[in-house]
């Protein structure tokens, strides 16, 4: 059956204009003023805009951390995003150490092969640098994962050292493929940690306290060094602060081929959040952790000039009860991370409500900008003839409540609750189908389909 959407506004990365939209198959066929089609299902779309599906490109579904498991797995955690109008996601394969990354691959299609309801590729970490790593690396880009993440925090876990980086930044040069960098000084945090843990500070607000933005402008200054020298691009997930954007900022100066991505919690939460009384704090560790209020307003800059290209989740929930509470008297054993995937298209829409940046914008950040880096483009994050049919029908005058019950995350809690905002998805359509009428979720466990990215070609 084809779908003509009528009436609605088209807002893509750079243009918003009146026009009906017709889908055959699974595929945008037409984009014009006027049309009229027989044998159709039309859908009015007055008074609402017509975009792009959301690309989400930084997610942790069922993923092992710190002595538990992420609590969204790709079933759920795929229903979500749809509901909150995302219809596509890059999730973090995390291979284990010892084993081939071919290994970890195949655990990640176990995890989401018969569960995920929208379309979805992978990015893999790398957590060692072996001998046999950058083969390995090559063959997972013959696998379509032509993305990877490596860190400078996590010493003796994940932290990869300043030579391991430049070399995978040279191989990535030459084989189309894109780092992806979390910048923190692992080292000096370790020595923080160990200091403000034993003088007995405790808390959840110590986590934060324990990891200084300067730390996370210093890592990111660094690699973006690194990748100047090796000619290679760089793209730094989850960036939080001042210092990191004005790290990205020099470096793009200087002609670096630098990309980073921010996430809402770190537009919308901050320190205050991190040092409410108890242990409510907990809901917001994550790392880097959400930074003093202050570094907020560089942010929203940042995203309204595109000197921040991206905003993704970095989604990665545990239950407030049963697991932020194994670091109930430790912030050293509070699992890092928190809910997100379903509430970053509202959050960020907030943002063109109080005129921070421009719809147009709003899109390029949460659906083009993010396919155009993971080699996605044009198949998702565009409107145009040919592209998958992954369409948001959004109603700028929707209210929608950001709080844990009127939510589909498998988590307890929510970062936002009682919070409301204007603008949500009334209709969602991944490949042509109808998937989020409204409230109801129409979809199926499995429908979703592996994506094999191409390779980096900016
Ligand atoms: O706290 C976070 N960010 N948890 C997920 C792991 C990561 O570093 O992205
Ligand atoms: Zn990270
Ligand atoms: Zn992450």
């Amino acid at each position: 059956m084809a779908t003509l959407i009528k009436n609605g506004t088209i807002v893509t990365g750079t243009d918003m204009y009146a026009a009906d939209l017709l889908v055959e198959d699974e595929l945008i066929a037409c984009i014009a003023g006027g049309l009229d089609v027989d044998d159709v299902e039309v859908v009015d779309a007055t008074g609402q805009y017509v975009m792009p599906g959301g690309v989400e490109v930084h997610t942790h579904l069922d993923m092992p951390f710190m002595g538990t498991c992420s609590s969204d797995d790709f079933e759920t955690g795929t229903i979500a995003a749809a509901m909150g109008g995302t219809t596509t996601l890059v999730d973090f394969i995390v291979p284990e150490k010892g084993k081939p990354l071919s290994a970890g691959l195949a655990t990640w299609r176990g995890k989401s092969e018969g569960k995920a309801v929208i379309d979805y590729g992978f990015h893999c970490c790398i957590v060692e640098m072996t001998d046999n790593t950058l083969d390995e690396m090559a063959e997972m880009v013959a696998e379509g994962i032509t993305s990877f993440k490596m860190f400078t925090a996590y010493p003796g876990v994940l932290m990869a050292d300043d030579g391991a980086i430049f070399r995978a930044l040279r191989w990535a040069a030459k084989e189309g493929a894109l780092l992806q960098f979390h910048c923190e000084n692992g080292p000096a945090i370790a020595e923080l940690v160990d200091e403000i843990a034993g003088r007995g500070d405790l808390a959840p607000k110590f986590h934060g306290q324990s990891r200084p933005s300067r730390l996370e402008g210093e890592a990111t200054a660094r690699v973006l060094a690194l990748a100047e020298v090796a000619g290679a691009a760089a793209y730094i997930v989850h960036l939080t602060c001042n210092e990191a954007l004005e790290a990205v900022r020099d470096a793009r100066r200087r002609g670096v081929r630098a990309f980073a991505e921010t996430c809402p919690q770190y537009l919308y939460l901050s320190s205050d959040d991190l040092a409410k009384p108890g242990f409510e704090g907990a809901k917001v560790v994550c790392s880097p952790p959400v930074r003093d209020a202050w570094h907020q307003e560089p942010l929203w800059r940042g995203l309204a000039t595109g000197d921040l290209q991206v905003v993704a989740t970095d989604h990665c929930p545990f239950n407030y009860v049963g697991q932020k509470d194994m670091g109930k008297d430790d912030f050293r054993k509070i699992p890092n991370g928190m809910p997100a995937l379903e509430t970053r298209m509202h959050l960020i829409h907030e943002g063109v409500n109080q005129g921070r940046l421009s719809l147009t914008r709003f899109v390029d950040a949460m659906c083009t900008q993010p396919a155009k880096l993971f080699g996605l483009y044009p198949q998702k994050g565009a409107l145009v003839p040919g592209a998958d049919a992954d369409i948001v029908i959004w109603d700028p005058k929707r209210e929608v409540d950001l709080s844990a019950a009127a939510l589909h995350m498998r988590v307890d809690y929510s970062p936002y609750e009682g919070k409301k905002v204007m603008g949500g998805p009334t209709k969602v359509y991944r490949r042509g189908q109808l998937i989020v009428d409204g409230d109801r979720f129409l979809g199926a466990a499995g429908e979703g389909r592996y994506l094999r990215r191409q390779k980096f070609d900016q």
